[in-house]
This record gives C-alpha cells, sequence and structure tokens, in this order.
C-alpha cells in the first residue's frame, strides 16, 4: 500500500520519535523558559498585554507569572487565552450534526466571512469516527464544493490515508477556519484561534474523537496554543484537553517539496498517521477503517454546491 503514497525508498531518522512524547511545555514543566530573554513575537503582539506597571492579573486564584517589568509572557498569554475561550465556549453545545452545521451556516463573527468566499464550508465523514482529520480552511475548490480538503490537497490526504489502510469515508474531515481566506492566504493564529474555539470546539464536543490529526502550523498553533514550528513539532503528541492530537505536515507543504525532501516528508505523514490510526484503533476496536471502493467526495458534495451557487447559504444570514 505504500507505493500507492508514492514512497519508494528509506525510512529516516524520525522514526525513532516516541509517540506518546508530549510537546506541551507546561506539562514538561518549560512554561517560563521562553520568558528568559525573549521578545514578544511579531505576530502575537496584538495579543499581549501593553503597558508597564499593570497589576499582577489574578484569575480564578491562580496568580499569573510575570517579568520584572510586569509583563506576562506573550506566549503565556496567548496560551491563557485560548484556555478561556476554550472554557468559554465548550458550554455551547449542539445536539446534532445538523444544528451545529446551521449554526455555523449562519455565522458572521469575523472578517473572513465577508472576504469574499461562497460560505463557510463544514466536514465530511461520520460524526462518530474515533479519528478527526483538521486542516487549515478552505481553499477555492473546497468553498467552489462546500467540503473540506476536496482539492489537490485533499487527494493527497485521500492518498496518504490510504497507505495506512483508511478510506476518507470512515474519518472525520473539517478544517481550523470554515471560511476561505481572501486568495487562498494561510489564517492568522489570531483568526484560528478565534474561529477553532468557537466551531471547532464545538464540533469536538459533538463528534468525540479518540484521537486528532492536525496538518499543518495553523493546526499545530491552534492546538498548542502558542506559536510552533511544524517541522520540529510533527511527530510529537499534543495533548488537547485530554485529546492526544498528532501534528503533521499539510499535503500542502508535501506538494511544494522534491526530490529526496519529498520522500522524506511522505515517510513522515505515513507515520504520524500510522501512530494515530493505531491509537484510536486500540481506542476504537469495533471501528471500520476502509470500504471496498474509494468514495468520490466531489460528487457526494454535488447537491451541497448547488445550494451553495444559489445563495442559499446566505439566507440564514439574511
Ligand atoms: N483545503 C482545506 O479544506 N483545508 C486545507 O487545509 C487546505 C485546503
Amino acid at each position: 500500500t505504500l507505493r500507492t503514497f508514492g514512497t519508494k525508498s528509506r525510512q529516516p531518522s524520525h522514526r525513532r520519535c516516541v509517540p506518546g512524547r508530549y510537546l506541551n511545555p507546561q506539562a514538561a514543566g518549560l512554561s517560563n523558559l521562553k520568558t528568559l530573554g525573549a521578545q514578544p513575537r511579531q505576530s502575537l503582539e496584538s495579543f499581549a498585554p501593553k503597558g508597564r506597571g499593570q497589576r499582577r492579573p489574578i484569575i480564578k486564584n491562580r496568580v499569573i507569572p510575570l517579568d520584572l517589568f510586569g509583563h506576562e509572557d506573550p506566549e503565556e498569554y496567548a496560551a491563557r487565552r485560548h484556555r478561556e475561550l476554550y472554557e468559554e465556549t465548550e458550554k455551547i453545545t449542539y445536539p446534532s450534526h445538523e444544528a451545529l452545521a446551521e449554526a455555523i451556516r449562519s455565522c458572521s463573527r469575523c472578517p473572513l466571512r465577508k472576504e469574499g468566499g461562497l460560505g463557510p464550508v463544514l466536514s465530511t465523514g461520520p460524526s462518530d469516527s474515533p479519528l478527526m482529520i483538521v486542516g487549515e480552511g478552505p481553499g477555492g475548490v473546497e468553498d467552489d464544493y462546500g467540503g473540506p480538503l476536496v482539492g489537490p490537497s485533499g487527494q493527497l490526504l485521500d492518498k496518504a490515508l490510504l497507505s495506512v489502510g483508511i478510506t476518507r469515508d470512515h474519518v472525520y474531515v473539517t478544517n481550523i477556519v470554515k471560511c476561505r481566506p481572501r486568495g487562498n492566504r494561510t489564517p492568522t493564529m489570531e483568526e484560528g484561534r478565534f474561529c477553532g474555539s468557537i466551531w471547532l470546539a464545538a464540533e469536538i464536543a459533538l463528534v468525540k474523537p479518540k484521537v486528532i490529526v492536525g496538518l499543518g502550523k495553523v493546526a499545530l498553533r491552534f492546538f498548542l496554543g502558542h506559536e510552533a514550528g511544524i517541522i520540529r513539532s510533527r511527530g510529537h503528541w499534543i495533548d488537547y484537553h485530554g485529546i492526544p492530537v498528532m501534528p503533521t505536515f499539510h499535503p500542502a507543504y508535501l506538494l511544494r517539496q522534491s526530490g529526496r525532501s519529498l520522500v522524506d516528508a511522505k515517510w513522515q505523514v505515513y507515520y504520524d498517521l500510522l501512530a494515530a490510526k493505531e491509537k484510536a484503533a486500540a481506542l476504537s476496536p469495533q471501528w471500520v477503517w476502509k470500504s471496498e471502493t474509494m468514495p468520490n467526495l466531489l460528487e457526494n458534495l454535488t447537491e451541497e454546491r448547488k445550494r451553495r451557487h444559489e445563495g442559499n447559504h446566505m439566507s440564514s444570514l439574511q
């Protein structure tokens, strides 16, 4: 089956990565290391509290660690906001997938909704699947058809899933942000955190996956709650409120590679997906992972596509 995914040669050194090694800095007791001489990073500045001499914030009887100048570490701050948003939004639960889909369709809470796409792109796959795959945000084909990861990246994902014995109709696939960012740009961390904390959190509460696979750095940063690089983080389990998350490369990254780095990256994705499937299968031994024939996703989305182009998705916004 590996052949279908196009990998031919050796198994690289990352095989030694131990699934189960958690990359959660707080769990590892490393949460304060970044404060030593670290400058706030550019994209987090808007999240970081500004100004000097603030009072030490006390949240739920927990004293927030501040540096010598009274500033909270920006990454700590971002992670704290992430936790708070999660706690706030977790209370909004939806009785069914249809109710959640309706709520997502009528969302216009952030500027992404007006960036020119046809409307929120929801999910594919069974909502009782033990494995959830989370991409970044819809691209052009996804916006056209109304399903996540059905364009070129999605086709490569399907091959990668098949290489570990999964057909796409047996996993739940969704995105961090639901609306297409203009010109296929990568969603910012703030956009990911905002949309993900509302809608992805609600999806996770409904689907209750045993394992999540996060594709690319937008997903990685959402689940981790702060900035991190995908090259170093992939293959290491993250704990997202009790759910193990395996970050791996986004298929779009593979599509940009060639030669040896492409072969290596494909092996890495293969082992990440395999680790995720094995963990999910151990927790849900009765789950069937594969259909006899490959599902035709685009055909299955014909109705949804028609609805989007007719503008029905807009009616709930008016
Ligand atoms: N299409 C999606 O739906 N998600 C991605 O992450 C990329 C393309």
